[in-house]
């Protein structure tokens, strides 16, 4: 939860960075609208900071594990070169009403594959080797997606996993049911001891970890 001066700090930092298109501002507003749980949405900070990775890592393929909406897919999209293509998963069958429509009318249709399924069944028997991966999916399985990923990464390539300081409750002893907190604090442990892998955790909006392959 923000308090006061979070959200003041916050406007002020929107004012201060890259604006977001259009699009993007009509598409947030339709996931407030039409969608359950809109939260889940990255919105316009983390969507520019995700663009910013793309143009700074430069990856030709990149793995996503959540499309939802669609929202965080274009950012990621927008900062490829030409040539490059976001491969974007989504497990929800319902949700591809909404988002197809979304992703195939934006201005970066043509760099976006958009499936539906569950990636940790899809993705280990694609012939393709990501330089970086967008991991947003069930926080319960975040060890598995990471496994799987790490698998079809190329050395030297990222993986940024969101929601890692789950809105600071990785710092509570979790209730014996609540298994997201579980699996992000199970997931957060496991990347410390990884010596396959380097990592830094960014305290923006829910925490974003940055791992990188050796
Ligand atoms: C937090 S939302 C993604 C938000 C989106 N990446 C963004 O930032 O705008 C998480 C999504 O992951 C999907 N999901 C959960 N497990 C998945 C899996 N194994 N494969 C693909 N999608 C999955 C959920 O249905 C949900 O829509």
């Amino acid at each position: 939860m923000m308090n006061a001066d979070d959200e003041l700090l916050e406007t002020y930092i929107l004012a201060h960075i890259d604006e977001e298109e259009e699009y993007l501002q009509a598409l947030y507003r339709d996931t407030h609208v039409k969608l359950m749980r809109p939260r889940m949405a990255s919105g316009h900070l983390q969507g520019r900071m995700l663009k910013m990775f793309v143009e700074m890592i430069r990856p030709k393929q990149i793995l996503e594990i959540g499309t939802y909406s669609g929202y965080s897919a274009i950012c990621l999209a927008e900062g490829l070169k030409e040539g490059g293509m976001l491969h974007t998963f989504e497990i929800n069958d319902e949700q591809e009403d909404f988002t197809r429509p979304w992703l195939e009318k934006s201005p970066v249709a043509n760099k976006i594959k958009f499936y539906i399924g569950d990636a940790l069944e899809l993705v280990p028997s694609m012939n393709i080797i990501f330089d970086l991966a967008f991991v947003d999916g069930d926080k319960r399985k975040y060890i598995e997606y990471y496994e799987m990923v790490l698998a079809k990464l190329s050395d030297g390539g990222y993986l940024i996993a969101d929601n890692t300081l789950w809105d600071g409750h990785v710092l509570e002893k979790p209730r014996n049911n609540d298994y997201q907190t579980i699996g992000i604090k199970k997931f957060n442990d496991y990347i410390a001891l990884d010596r396959r892998v380097e990592k830094v955790i960014l305290p923006l909006r829910d925490g974003l970890t940055i791992i990188r392959k050796k």
